[in-house]
């Protein structure tokens, strides 16, 4: 078998997940528990729960994962954990039966940045592909419910750590995650949001409402931001006359219900319907177009496309037609390998192993751990 072979442990979010992985090529496991049924009864993640939750879960899983995989803990070389960023008392449980399960098995400990799990994803899912690697450096949209940043992603000598990250734009308010989250809730839609606006959105008319587009000037021009097209999504509904179908949603949802999605879309008028589709197709064409500016300013010779919102489908389509216009193709994992996973953990953490870039025991979770600066532009 491929050696090194990687226990990955993920818990910044709202997933407990745990997986094996070979040489960061070949998953020989990937369990995730959703904590969506818990949270959902309050409409978003609260922190608390979370917690909670990872703690019930993370023994389970693991050993769930090492079944899967076929492996006992002694096989493994490694224990990968996300030490950054997500929630405090969340990273916290990964991170501390992560460290027990090293120590007792004797195994070095490897403490991974989520964001660098998430574009490693798409990595992952070349190898197995038998793709190879994409051609660098690529630019990485990591679009999630907690993040929204554009990387430069360089290759680095496996000494030197194998890849190198440059910030080139983030969000300055919302993820689009959150922001589709939150659009959904006001329309009644339930939580999360994401998949459902994702789904109903194909039944509306996208070009229906046109909102304006958040402009940046000056060195930072490739930021985000979704907070202006959230509270627009609001004002619409207050001077249009959606009110009787929210409310009708909101009774179908109430209480942490989950309705079959055919009863929610009868639920949505022509009206709801175009404006989820252009609140959808707003996101999709903000994320796509900066997207490519940057692979263009910064001379990228790829472009890749990760997180839980790397899932929406109008998003995959606009980013790869944006992308082909000027002469970029898309790489992006499927959907297992795009919302949080620990897959992706112990693909990240491959390079850190080449490097011998190994945690001290007193490794600590970093709730808001950066995973790169930024530098000044390339000159125009
Ligand atoms: O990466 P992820 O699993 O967790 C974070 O690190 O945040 O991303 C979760 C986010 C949520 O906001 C969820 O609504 C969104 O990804 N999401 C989607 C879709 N699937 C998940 N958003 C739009 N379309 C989807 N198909
Ligand atoms: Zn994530």
């Amino acid at each position: 078998m491929e050696r090194p072979l990687i226990l990955g442990i993920e818990t910044s979010c709202d997933e407990t997940a745990a997986a094996v992985v070979a040489a960061g090529a070949r998953r020989l496991s990937s369990v995730v528990l959703s904590q969506v049924p818990v949270h959902r009864l309050y409409g978003g993640i609260v922190p608390e729960l979370a917690s909670r939750e990872h703690l019930r879960g993370i023994v389970p899983i693991v050993r769930q994962a090492l079944e899967r995989a076929e492996i006992a803990l002694e096989a493994v070389d490694a224990v990968a954990v996300t030490r950054g960023p997500g929630l405090a008392g969340a990273l916290l449980v990964g991170l501390t039966y992560a460290k027990a399960l090293a120590l007792a098995a004797g195994k070095p400990l490897i403490g991974v940045h989520h964001l660098a799990g998430h574009i490693h994803a798409v990595l992952l899912d070349r190898r197995e592909r038998g793709e190879g690697e994409p051609p660098w450096p690529a630019v990485a949209l990591v679009v999630s419910g907690g993040h929204t940043a554009l990387f430069l992603v360089a290759r680095r000598a496996p000494a030197a750590g194998g890849f190198a990250y440059q910030l080139l734009g983030q969000t300055r308010d919302d993820a689009a995650g959150e922001a589709g989250d939150k659009v959904a809730k006001l329309l009644g839609l339930g939580y999360p949001g994401g998949p459902l606006i994702d789904r109903l959105a194909e039944h509306g008319k996208e070009r229906a409402v046109a909102f304006t587009r958040p402009k940046f000037k000056g060195p930072n021009d490739l930021d985000f931001s979704f907070s202006g097209l959230k509270t627009a999504v609001l004002r619409y509904t207050q001077t249009h006359p959606l009110a009787a179908g929210i409310a009708a949603r909101r009774q179908l949802t109430a209480n942490g219900a989950k309705p079959p999605l055919e009863e929610l879309r009868a639920a949505c008028d022509a009206a709801a319907l175009d404006l989820i589709a252009s609140f959808q197709y707003a996101v999709a064409r903000e994320l796509s177009e900066k997207t490519v500016a940057a692979a263009e300013r910064y001379g990228a010779a790829s472009i890749l496309l990760a997180g839980g919102v790397a899932a929406n489908r109008r998003l995959r389509r606009e980013l790869a037609a944006v992308a082909a216009a000027r002469g970029w193709a898309v790489m992006a994992p499927p959907i297992a390998l795009c919302t949080d996973n620990a897959a992706m953990i112990a693909a990240a953490a491959m390079p850190q192993w080449e490097a011998g870039d190994f945690a001290a025991w007193d490794l600590a979770a970093s709730p808001q751990l950066p995973l790169a600066a930024r530098e000044a532009a390339p000159p125009a």
